[in-house]
């Protein structure tokens, strides 16, 4: 199954990916992950992002299709891959469909998490995320066992530079304008499915897995 995960910031993506990366055994894919690696190592596209990223806008499309099109042609995608955060433009939405097409994959689904704004900026401004591994957590939502320190890797947890209210603010902002407008798109296609994001973790990923457990039958 090649499935994309969309939604606002803070939405849940990440949150609901890890989850169903691991109930349907799909490489997690994603964009902003490879991004902040990138930063991370100090390699030269990780400095072009980082300009970009703490601002609160999007990378440009010719670099993000670049590392997509090279991370999609590795072997481990070929038997399914969910893509998180990627498309976020028109432009990057059919240069994916370029890039299926060559790959000779097709998309199965295109499923979005919704959540109103107020209730993003609570998420985002609240999030820790574990610095060795990745995991996710929000000190009043979903907090680690021990203050700090991730669950899984004992890992130390700490807040992502572009989740500063004023960062924030601005995502919000180029999501609207920039993303939203390939939900149509994927709705023409017959792909879209959307989700309710303000529920509880467990139950909005229950909701996705029934949904992806049948696209996965059919
Ligand atoms: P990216 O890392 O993708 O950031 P984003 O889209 O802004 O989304 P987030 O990761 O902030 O939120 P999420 O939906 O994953 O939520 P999460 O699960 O963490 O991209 C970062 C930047 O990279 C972009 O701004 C851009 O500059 C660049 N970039 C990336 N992809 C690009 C592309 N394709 N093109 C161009 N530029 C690109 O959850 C958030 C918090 O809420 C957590 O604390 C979590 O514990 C909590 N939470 C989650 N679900 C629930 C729930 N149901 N109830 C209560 N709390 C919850
Ligand atoms: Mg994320
Ligand atoms: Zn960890």
């Amino acid at each position: 199954m090649h499935i994309i995960l969309m939604g606002p910031p803070g939405a849940g993506k990440g949150t609901q990916a890890e989850k169903l990366a691991k109930e349907f055994a799909l490489p997690h894919i994603s964009t902003g992950e490879m991004f902040r690696n990138a930063v991370k190592e100090g390699t030269e596209m990780g400095k072009k992002a980082k300009e970009y990223m703490d601002k609160g806008g999007l990378v440009p499309d010719e670099i993000v299709v670049g590392i997509v099109k090279e991370r999609l042609s590795k072997p481990d995608c070929t038997g399914g891959v969910l893509l998180d955060g990627f498309p976020r433009t028109l432009e990057q939405a059919e240069a994916l469909d370029e890039v299926f097409e060559e790959l000779k994959m097709k998309i199965d689904a295109a499923v979005s998490v919704d959540v109103e704004a107020e209730e993003l900026i609570n998420r985002l401004t609240g999030r820790r995320v574990c610095r060795n591994c990745g995991a996710t957590y929000h000190m009043k939502f979903n907090p680690s066992k021990v203050r700090n320190i991730c669950d899984h890797c004992s890992g130390e947890l700490y807040q992502r530079s572009d989740d500063t209210i004023d960062t924030v603010k601005e995502r919000l902002i180029i999501y609207n304008s920039q993303t939203l407008p390939i939900i149509e798109y994927y709705k023409r296609k017959g792909l879209f499915a959307g989700f309710d994001g303000s529920r509880p973790i467990n139950e909005v990923f229950t909701d996705i897995s029934a949904y992806l457990q049948k696209i996965q039958e059919k």
